[in-house]
């Protein structure tokens, strides 16, 4: 099958992944009708929903592509059976989150949803269908999704109906917030497979916007195991920066500095040097995880070590952060009023997964804290079911009087004994200081976990001030 062949694409699961990355799809291949599908009906309203704003995932330019394509050529839908049946290349962009029981629980991908997928395609799938693996993946799962669709071909030999495989890997490197630049001008792209026709019609589809030179082809392991490695990579180097902010608060060096000295060597660079509270989102730890349980179960202990000791320090610096909160407020929290600003888990997107703020505001609410949160993207029920104050069936919990959502800064500043910023929100870079302390109860305290914050200003308005790594 050649690209002008290709009629139909389908994507199994709307998600952060599959939902921008067809509609990039679809805006530049108008002749081919995309079909994005789930199994989640809420989620498929919200990306049909006629307001914009109220698209499950909020992602700036995302909007603009949708209200292009939508309808035309891109449709969001439950129809998994005829989207697979008609489809000449299924994505498969399903989650795969950490196991939570049984072997290799906490570390493992539970591949659940994509053996259900892979059944699914085996059994509804027309002819030659091309089977892109789009989700993080364990090595070696390209293998076991063969093996599914190789048994359903065994098993119709009695047919009439003829169908054939070719499954490659083609990891996503998009990080949130910058989805849609992130597919339109991606650093590479990677293609993992070994039937070379197969490889050549996904690379034309690409081709449609990303130089052939920025197109890597590999094998498939090497390809499920280069998205894990990066990630990896990243995450061990805010894990290097944030242990270092410790260091910097302990002996009077400043982490911008020291970054800024670092990162200008061109061998380091300078991106991802940022210290903070830590990193969040559905993908590092669990990918980190997810190395560590192979290098294990291939007897690589000391890199499975090695690797863990990446995911121990980012815990390390949450817990230190929200210690040295209770130790500033006199050691007790009870009662006390703290101002939580920012819940998303980076700014620009509404994603609470594995937000540095959760666990954060998990340890202040251990303290007695009374918490007021505000984030212009997350909505109260999300941090609310983050938190474990309600279940995600609407059952409250006692705790749940201890948080309160707000819509303005001036409001969620209230009383409040100190403000905590965890999320880098652009607007929480020009607040007006000495407007929001006399609305706050003395001494004030600002946390500022991203360093972002004016310290000039924030002091000559009153405030006590703590930066991460500024000592
Ligand atoms: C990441 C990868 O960047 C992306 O390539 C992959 O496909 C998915 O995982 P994402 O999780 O969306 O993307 O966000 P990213 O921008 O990488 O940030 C991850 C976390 O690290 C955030 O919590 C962010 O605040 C934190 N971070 C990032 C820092 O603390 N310091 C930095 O310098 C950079
Ligand atoms: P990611 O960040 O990797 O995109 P998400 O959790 O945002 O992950 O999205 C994955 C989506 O896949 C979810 O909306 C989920 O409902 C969907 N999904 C899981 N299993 C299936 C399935 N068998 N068929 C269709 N959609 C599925």
């Amino acid at each position: 099958m050649n690209i002008n062949q290709v009629k139909n694409i389908c994507c199994i699961g709307a998600g952060y992944v599959g939902g921008p990355t067809m509609t990039v799809i679809a805006n530049y291949w108008h002749n081919i009708k995309v079909n994005v599908v789930d199994i989640n009906q809420e989620r498929i309203n919200a990306w049909n929903d006629k307001d914009l704003n109220n698209l499950p995932i909020y992602e700036p330019g995302l909007d603009i592509l949708i209200k292009k394509t939508r309808g035309k050529n891109l449709f969001f839908s439950t129809d998994v059976e005829s989207s697979i049946a008609s489809a000449d290349i299924i994505f498969l962009s399903v989650n795969t989150p950490t196991k939570t029981k049984g072997f290799g629980a906490g570390q493992a991908s539970d591949l659940r949803w994509i053996e259900i997928s892979a059944r699914q395609i085996a059994k509804y799938a027309k002819g030659y269908t091309i089977v892109v693996e789009k989700s993080t993946l364990p090595v070696k799962t390209a293998e076991t999704i063969q093996q599914i669709l190789n048994a359903e071909l065994t098993s119709s030999i009695y047919t009439t109906e003829s169908k054939s495989f070719s499954v490659l890997s083609n990891p996503e490197f998009l990080a949130e917030g910058t989805a849609i630049t992130d597919l339109e001008k991606p650093d590479r792209l990677l293609i993992g497979g070994d039937d070379a026709n197969a490889i050549k019609t996904l690379e034309d589809l690409y081709k449609a916007w990303i130089p052939h030179e920025k197109i890597l082809k590999t094998n498939l392991w090497s390809s499920e195991l280069s998205k894990l490695t990066a990630n990896a990579f990243l995450a061990q180097r805010i894990s290097s920066i944030n242990s270092i902010s410790a260091l910097c608060e302990a002996t009077g060096a400043d982490i911008k500095e020291v970054a800024r000295a670092v990162g200008s060597d061109r061998r380091i660079g300078d991106k991802f040097l940022n210290s903070g509270p830590g990193f969040g989102g559905s993908c590092f730890k669990k990918d980190i995880l997810n190395l560590v349980y192979l290098c294990n179960y291939y007897g690589l202990h000391e890199v499975a070590n090695y690797w863990e000791s990446v995911v121990t320090l980012n815990s390390w610096q949450q817990h230190r952060i929200s210690s040295l909160i209770v130790n500033k407020l006199f050691r007790t929290l009870s009662g006390k009023r703290i101002a939580i600003f920012g819940f998303a888990f980076k700014s620009n997107t509404n994603d609470t997964r594995e937000s540095p703020a959760v666990s954060i505001c998990k340890d202040l609410l251990e303290e007695g804290a009374n918490l007021a949160i505000y984030d212009p993207k997350v909505n109260k029920r999300q941090i609310e079911v983050n938190l474990n104050l309600q279940s995600s069936r609407n059952i409250a919990n006692d705790n749940i009087s201890q948080i309160k959502k707000f819509e303005a800064i001036e409001d969620c500043v209230e009383g409040a004994d100190a403000i905590v910023i965890l999320t880098e929100w652009d607007e929480f870079k020009i607040v007006n200081w000495e407007k929001i302390s006399k609305l706050m109860r003395k001494p004030s305290w600002i946390f500022d976990a991203r360093g972002i914050l004016n310290q000039k200003s924030a002091i000559k308005a009153g405030f006590k001030v703590w930066s991460v790594g500024k000592g």
